[in-house]
């Protein structure tokens, strides 16, 4: 037995028998239904489901379900209105012993682990099942694959099938050689890939992301697994749709969920590339939001801006240092008492900060702030007042539970309630009307309590006053440990401690609206939040909701963009904030960023550069610190400044690309951020590759993240790579290969992969500025090409509409090509939709193409034998000859 040795947990429990398939019919809609009878009941963690509906669906050609629950009684499930999916069919009232199943049971010797095989027309997944004891397996059927298989071994009597009612547990054999990513979210300490016996504990809980492999704020039972048979990959994806505290361990060759209620909700995605498998997951869960283009600019925001004229100060230094900046952020600074939804008269006095807004508002500039969920309990507050008119929170023996959190004692909504929807979008309408915020930022949302327990205000306390910092418990609280709920029979490794489920957060036994009680519910606070908040912001003006929260569920991406947490001001964890980046993506929320320069404890000087340097290229970018730390703003070094001007000024000429890649996430959800393994599926040496990354299919970033070093090894996949600052320099890589590249301290290292067309602008201090001035498109051939193609893609759009679409005179979307052939460069554009552009007056006023032979390193259309031709039905070239200029750059300079 294979011990999990720093938690002494046995990782195979070798519980029981299992259970054997009694019954097995197809239903009416192409579904397998079957019943499971449990073989011989035993009592650890609880009393076995003696009776299993088992439910297996191919719901499209790549998607396969396979639903596992009690065939009598129904259970807690992840609600369907919340995650819109196909429901399977009721439970039926009575099911029958049928003779048939008799009969079964008797030839049982010979049924014995025989395999039987469902095929589906076109799907490329195939189901088998053994009768006795039950298992299944799934496999892929181009290649025969098996990519999930529950049975044990022969030799082996116990199943690796357990479900009673507080514990369920299934394990997968895999292949020694499986690269594994996802089951977040956790602090990725050893790189992207999952790594053999780490326990992953999925349960949402406020702990700093500096815990190692611990339950962090976010719960996303899914994985991608990679494989390469002879050279070619294939990845599919697994879901376990659950919404209870589980733990899963990976062993190397198998891996086992242990789950503490619920269903068993399995569905598989047959990839066969990772974006495939993103795309088939992201079709399942909801597709990622689209953000307004000022959320791809630069974000600054500080625990502690104790009033106006620091911010006021923030803005004017940031336009000082020439830095670019689109958004200002508040923690809960400006609020009265802590409380949401509210104005600090002294330090942000309305009229004054209504003017702040006004300017900042005319310049393109953004204003975000945060809000909590918990609401404090004060009967002078309105928030709470209409609150607890609604009847909007949660409940402990009948009575709203107490916690607390920053403003002292609170109540925490329920927004699994209708009606809490309602309050909550109302809410954030009055305070909208009080101050005109861009965005919101849902905090402490897994939910946070600073208490355990079931609490009381002792008489003539006031919370937090008195009783030390802010998070220290300043209620009188029992814990308790008298329920099921509370105190379950098996216990997960909670907060990295094995804490109980109960511990820093509500009490389990709490209850949710209709009845649903927090033990279940748990991990889809934030989640539930995220869709309260979004449709509050919607319905406001209609405007397409910018929305950051801390807390996230399977299918969090429809809604909000996603920060790592309180992260820590150290080189281990600028190297986590990359990995924990890319599994977002598999996650379906490519809006995803780390706290720059680190939450607390200050960072070195050097750190903070190069944290720039990384930070500058995540999707969602954003400068945070904590309220004890010193100030961090990028201006605060002279050194720092320079390396943000560097990057920074990067990143807001190349916003037409990410705006790009932020509506091809909306369409098919593939990850803005991405491992190289994306493009490059089938080299292996990137597969456990976590210090680089790709932005869309085309961008490399190979930051330096190790103290002291003025150089960085970074990996280059086959083909030529062209350094995007400088355009001349670029490095072959022939097979694949390490390169050690100089990068002194203001330098990162961003390469243009080949055979691309990267749609560039001229940048500026506010995206609102930037995205006015003229384009320039970068074509790359591989060095010395003589022929070839190349492609890239543009997408704009008056981003304040909700939606992200291509749609006449609001958006522009175009296809851009090249070719080259007998020295000729041709470049062209297919337009699907341009008026939008059109009207804008953009212009396209040059194209670089990089790679090609012969050429001078700086050649005019007008000298050229390069064919531009642009229509006019789109971004118009303004050139000598009505044409765009056009910059041929040739091999000079290439490693
Ligand atoms: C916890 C968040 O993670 C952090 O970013 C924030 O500054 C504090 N709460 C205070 O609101």
């Amino acid at each position: 037995m294979v011990e999990f040795e720093r938690l002494n947990i046995p990782l195979v429990t070798k519980i029981g028998l299992g259970y054997r398939l009694i019954s097995i019919e197809n239903g009416a809609d192409g579904a397998l239904v079957g019943t499971l009878q449990v073989k011989q009941s035993n009592n650890i963690y609880g009393a076995d489901i003696p009776l299993l509906r088992f439910y297996a669906k191919h719901e499209s050609e790549n998607r396969l379900r396979v639903h596992v629950t009690d065939a009598k009684n129904k259970r807690w499930e992840v609600p369907y209105d919340l995650l819109p999916r196909e429901q399977p069919p009721p439970l039926k009232q009575s099911i029958a012993l049928s003779s048939s199943s008799e009969k079964k049971k008797k030839k049982k010797k010979n049924h014995q682990r025989s395999v039987s095989e469902t095929d589906y027309p076109g799907s490329e997944l195939v189901l088998t099942y053994t009768s006795d004891p039950f298992s299944f397996a799934v496999k892929r059927k181009s290649n025969g694959d098996t990519l999930f298989n529950s049975s044990s071994d022969d030799t082996d009597p116990f199943s690796s099938l357990v479900f009673k009612d507080q514990y369920l547990e299934i394990s997968t054999k895999l292949p020694r050689d499986a690269s594994l990513y996802g089951l977040g979210e956790n602090s990725q300490t050893h790189g992207i890939k999952l790594y053999p016996n780490d326990p992953y504990t999925l349960y949402t809980t406020d702990i700093a992301a500096i815990n190692v492999n611990a339950d962090l704020y976010g719960s996303h039972p899914v994985y991608m697994d990679l494989r390469n048979e002879g050279g070619k990959a294939y990845a599919h994806g697994v879901l376990l749709l659950n919404s209870n505290g589980m733990d899963v361990f990976y062993t190397g060759t198998s891996l086992t969920y242990k789950v503490i209620g619920g269903v068993l909700d399995f569905y598989f995605f047959a990839g066969p590339s990772p974006l495939n498998v993103v795309d088939q997951y992201t079709s399942l869960i909801g597709r990622p939001a689209p953000m307004p283009y000022w959320a791809f600019g630069f974000h600054q925001c500080r625990w502690g801006y104790h009033n106006l004229s620091v911010i006021e100060d923030v803005v004017e230094n940031y336009q000082k240092a020439k830095i670019p900046l689109d958004v200002i952020w508040t923690d809960d600074d400006h609020m009265d008492g802590k409380k949401d939804f509210t104005l600090n008269p002294v330090n942000y006095p309305r009229p004054k900060l209504l003017d702040f807004l006004d300017k900042i508002h005319s310049i393109g500039m953004k204003y975000v702030v945060i809000v909590d969920p918990g609401i404090a309990v004060n009967a002078s507050y309105g928030v709470y007042q209409r609150g607890m008119a609604n009847d909007v929170f949660i409940k402990h023996d009948g009575d709203p539970f107490l916690g607390q959190v920053w403003p002292g004692a609170v109540h925490f909504p329920d927004f699994l309630n209708p009606k809490t929807v309602s309050w909550w979008g109302d809410e954030i309408r009055r305070f909208h009307e009080l101050v005109p915020v861009d965005g919101l930022w849902i905090d402490m949302n897994e939910v946070s309590n600073f208490c355990n327990g079931k609490c009381t205000i002792p008489e003539g306390r006031i919370c937090p006053n008195g009783t030390g910092p802010g998070w220290i418990c300043c209620l009188d609280c029992k814990n308790i440990t008298n329920t099921k709920w509370d105190d379950p029979p098996y216990k997960i490794n909670a907060s990295g401690i094995m804490a109980p489920v109960g511990y820093k957060t509500i009490v389990t036994s709490a209850v949710h609206y209709n009845g649903v009680l927090e033990y279940d519910a748990h991990s889809l606070y934030g989640f539930s939040q995220s869709i309260a908040t979004h449709k509050g912001l919607q319905g406001i003006e209609g405007k397409r909701p910018f929305i950051l929260s801390r807390s996230t569920y399977v299918g969090s991406g429809k809604y909000v963009a996603h920060w790592t947490g309180d992260n820590q001001g150290t080189w281990e964890n600028l190297r986590y904030s990359i990995s924990t980046m890319l599994n977002f993506g598999i996650f379906g929320i490519p809006m995803v960023g780390s706290d720059i320069c680190g939450f607390y404890p200050q960072p070195t000087e050097e750190l903070c550069n190069r944290w720039i340097e990384v930070g500058a290229f995540y999707p969602f970018s954003r400068d945070h610190a904590n309220y004890y730390s010193p100030r961090q703003e990028l201006y605060q070094w002279e050194s720092v400044a320079e390396s943000a001007r560097n990057a920074l000024g990067m990143r807001y000429k190349i916003l037409p690309y990410l705006y790009t890649l932020n509506y091809e996430a909306h369409l098919s959800g593939a990850p803005i951020a991405r491992p190289l393994f994306f493009s490059f599926p089938s080299f292996t040496e990137s597969y456990g590759l976590s210090t680089q990354f790709l932005l869309g299919s085309s961008v490399m970033v190979s930051p330096v993240v190790e103290q002291g070093q003025t150089q960085v090894k970074a990996l280059f996949p086959p083909g030529t790579w062209y350094n995007l600052f400088d355009m001349a320099h670029g490095v072959v890589s022939k097979e694949g290969t390490y390169v050690t590249l100089d990068a002194p301290l203001h330098v990162v290292n961003v390469h243009l992969y080949q055979n691309a067309i990267l749609p560039m602008q001229q940048g500026g201090m506010v995206s609102k500025d930037a995205r006015t001035t003229p384009f320039s498109l970068i074509v790359t051939f591989p060095a010395g090409a003589k022929e070839g193609e190349a492609q890239g893609n543009l997408f704009l759009d008056d981003d304040e509409l909700p939606e992200m679409k291509i749609a006449s005179g609001s958006s522009t979307y175009i296809d851009f090509h090249a070719t080259i052939k007998d020295g000729t460069v041709r470049v062209w554009s297919q337009v699907q939709e341009g008026k939008f552009a059109l009207d804008k007056g953009w212009v396209i006023d040059s194209i670089n193409v990089l790679g090609v032979t012969g050429s001078k390193a700086v050649m005019d259309v007008s000298e050229s034998h390069v064919n531009v031709s642009i229509t006019e039905q789109q971004l118009y070239g303004q050139g000598d000859d009505g044409g765009s200029k056009v910059v041929m750059v040739g091999m000079n300079g290439l490693n």
